[in-house]
């Protein structure tokens, strides 16, 4: 039996430690060349390898991270799990980023960057937190933690998903017709959604003439959901005021990408959180300790939802 990292090797020495201290009885190989593919039970990948059929006795099948539409899941065989990464690193960079992106367009720091590189010194009149309205796509592990982390800062909070949700303090809104309540109410909108065929090209030129004139995106969810045409249009206008943008379709983005050097756009590489290699081990031990129990594992993906 073995578990294959087939991933960086740095990280792999860390699952390669938790596991000996862990789960002894299951050997961590780092090399898909010279690790017996019968014996692979569990792999861990960004994407699926080619010749994923040689594991003939693969159970689990995990991403390395929190999303799984690198995955093409339907060409995983039906009995392997596929189970996407819910680790509280991933959690906490996440709240992090997202806190530094609606703090930024809260307090205007495109347009502060801009003013500072035409040494214009001018203020902008303040928009207190209180009537700043925030609104999240996805009530997911990361859409969730971000609201608990924004409460403190007096944003009225409003959240979206598939199915109702209650988080206390937020106003969560579900389907089509809560989508558009949602969005005729949000300052500042937060896209933390799973890419899926519902969910692909979802912030387009339709969605961002929903929002209030001055409004502003922080794009965090994949870059297929994201219609660059259409937010370039949305800025260049006027309509909306920023963007802060991770991830991108292609990543990485062409050199001649107008993103690149947008005076209304903050730029990163999908950077906003990675796995954690010393929490993530700690939580796909967990859940091979709940699958050998004969329990789901945790962040189990629902093939026919796609996430
Ligand atoms: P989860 O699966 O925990 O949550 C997904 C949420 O999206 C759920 O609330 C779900 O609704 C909602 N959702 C899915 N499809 C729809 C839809 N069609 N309409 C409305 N709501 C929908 O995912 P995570 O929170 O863990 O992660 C979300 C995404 O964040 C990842 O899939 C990945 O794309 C992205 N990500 C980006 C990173 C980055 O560095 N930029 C890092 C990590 C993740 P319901 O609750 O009803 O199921
Ligand atoms: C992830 C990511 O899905 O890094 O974890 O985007």
């Amino acid at each position: 039996m073995a578990f294959l990292f087939n991933s960086d090797a740095k990280r792999g020495a860390i699952f390669a430690e938790a596991f000996a201290r862990e789960l002894p009885d299951i050997p961590v190989s780092l090399d898909p060349a010279t690790v017996d593919p019968e014996a692979v039970r569990y792999l861990i990948t960004w994407t699926v390898p080619e010749n994923l059929a040689r594991y003939r006795n693969l159970e689990i099948l995990f991403s390395i991270g929190a999303g799984v539409d690198q995955f093409r899941i339907d060409a995983v065989p039906a009995h392997v799990k596929v189970v996407r990464m819910v680790e509280d690193g991933i959690v906490r960079m996440m709240q992090e980023y997202v806190i530094l992106a609606v703090l930024a367009l809260h307090r205007n720091l495109p347009a502060y960057l801009n003013q500072q590189r035409l040494r214009s010194w001018q203020a902008i009149a303040p928009v207190q937190a209180s009537e700043r309205r925030i609104g999240v796509l996805g009530l997911g592990m990361l859409g969730t933690s971000v609201l608990e982390r924004l409460k403190p800062f007096g944003f009225p909070l409003s959240g979206w998903s598939r199915s109702p949700r209650e988080i206390g303090g937020v106003r969560c809104l579900s389907g089509r017709d809560g989508l558009d309540t949602l969005l005729r109410a949000t300052d500042i909108l937060v896209c933390l959604l799973p890419l899926t065929d519902e969910t692909r090209g979802l912030l387009s030129a339709k969605l961002f003439a929903q929002l209030p004139a001055g409004a502003a995106l922080v794009h965090v969810g994949r870059g297929p959901q994201l219609d660059h045409q259409a937010l370039l249009e949305a800025l260049d206008n006027g309509h909306l005021t920023g963007a802060v943008i991770d991830v991108t379709d292609p990543e990485p983005l062409p050199a001649d990408h107008p993103f690149w050097i947008h005076s209304k756009i903050l730029l990163t590489p999908h950077i906003a959180s990675v796995t954690q290699p010393a929490t993530a081990a700690a939580a796909v031990i967990e859940n091979i300790k709940r699958f050998r129990a004969g329990l789901d594992p945790v962040g189990l993906v629902d093939r026919h939802r796609g996430y």
